[in-house]
């Protein structure tokens, strides 16, 4: 219970890694607050079935949206009181089809980084105002390996984690004054029930990146579970401006 009495927001946690984000928190003791602009119920339940004495809440939230987002943690100060922590996770991915540059048309350039760059903004940006009044904090952003690797054919979606990356550091300095740590992860290609249920999915999917890791195997959302709950945590209070790739050790060089 190393997050108890912490407040906790992760955004993008109607499926995929950002779920198993929330029940690791939950499993910690964090009172969890889980955002996603889709329907959240799966997610609450699967995680109250789990640990019956967790405190959750779900919030349908467009993180793109200043309003929304504004409303969001106004909604989580009414309920909780406070927010320590908040895992930017929300993004447009598992619905992105991979093309040539030059084939991106500009609305959708435009959403992927209204979503995964400006969201990750907002978010901040609203939070912040509530940690420097608590003299504390912990802004967990999301990236990608993707944007150390150059990956072909996914070229908004890799500069938008790029752009994440870079507003970590940027804003970490900014905040370590007032005690908040930001860090970000950068994980590798990792199987989700998103990617399984697809159709004619195989685990051939990731062979390539298997391939590439000093430790090869397929990567699952909980291999991430354990680097959210050290930047969540005390443990790392020491720890800003800082990205940990968790990817099983692919490109080591
Ligand atoms: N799965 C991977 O291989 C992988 C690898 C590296 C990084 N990541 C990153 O990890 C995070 C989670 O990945 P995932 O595979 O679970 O992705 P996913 O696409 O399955 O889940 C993303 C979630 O974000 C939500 N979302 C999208 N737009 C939103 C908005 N405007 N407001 C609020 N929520 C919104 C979606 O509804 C979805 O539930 C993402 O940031 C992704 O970029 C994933």
């Amino acid at each position: 219970m190393r997050l108890k009495d912490r407040v906790a927001i992760v955004t993008g946690a109607a499926q995929g890694i950002g779920a198993v984000y929330v029940k690791a928190l939950a499993t910690e003791g964090a009172k969890t607050v889980i955002v996603d602009i889709k329907d959240c119920a799966k997610t609450e339940k699967a995680v109250k079935a789990d640990l019956p004495e967790a405190n959750v809440m779900s919030q349908t939230c467009d993180v793109s949206d200043e309003t929304a987002v504004q409303n969001l943690m106004d909604t989580v100060i009414d309920k909780f009181g406070r927010v320590d922590i908040l895992v930017n996770n929300a993004a447009v991915f598992a619905s992105l089809d991979r093309k040539p540059f030059e084939e991106i048309p500009v609305d959708e350039w435009d959403k992927v980084m209204s979503v995964n760059l400006r969201g990750v903004f907002l978010c901040a940006r609203a939070a912040s105002p509530i940690m420097k009044a608590q003299q504390y904090g912990k802004i967990i952003n999301i990236a990608s390996d993707t944007m150390m690797k150059g990956t072909t054919h996914f070229a908004h979606y890799v500069s938008s984690k790029g752009g994440v990356f870079a507003f970590t550091r940027a804003i970490a300095k900014e905040l370590g004054k007032d005690s908040i740590c930001v860090n970000s992860i950068a994980p590798g290609l990792t199987c989700t029930d998103v990617m399984e249920a697809e159709e004619g999915f195989t685990p051939a999917r990731f062979d390539r990146s298997v391939s590439a890791r000093a430790i090869s195997r397929i990567q699952m959302p909980e291999d991430l579970a354990g680097t959210v709950i050290y930047l969540a945590s005390e443990d790392s209070d020491f720890v800003t401006g800082q990205c940990i790739v968790v990817n099983g050790g692919d490109n080591l060089y």
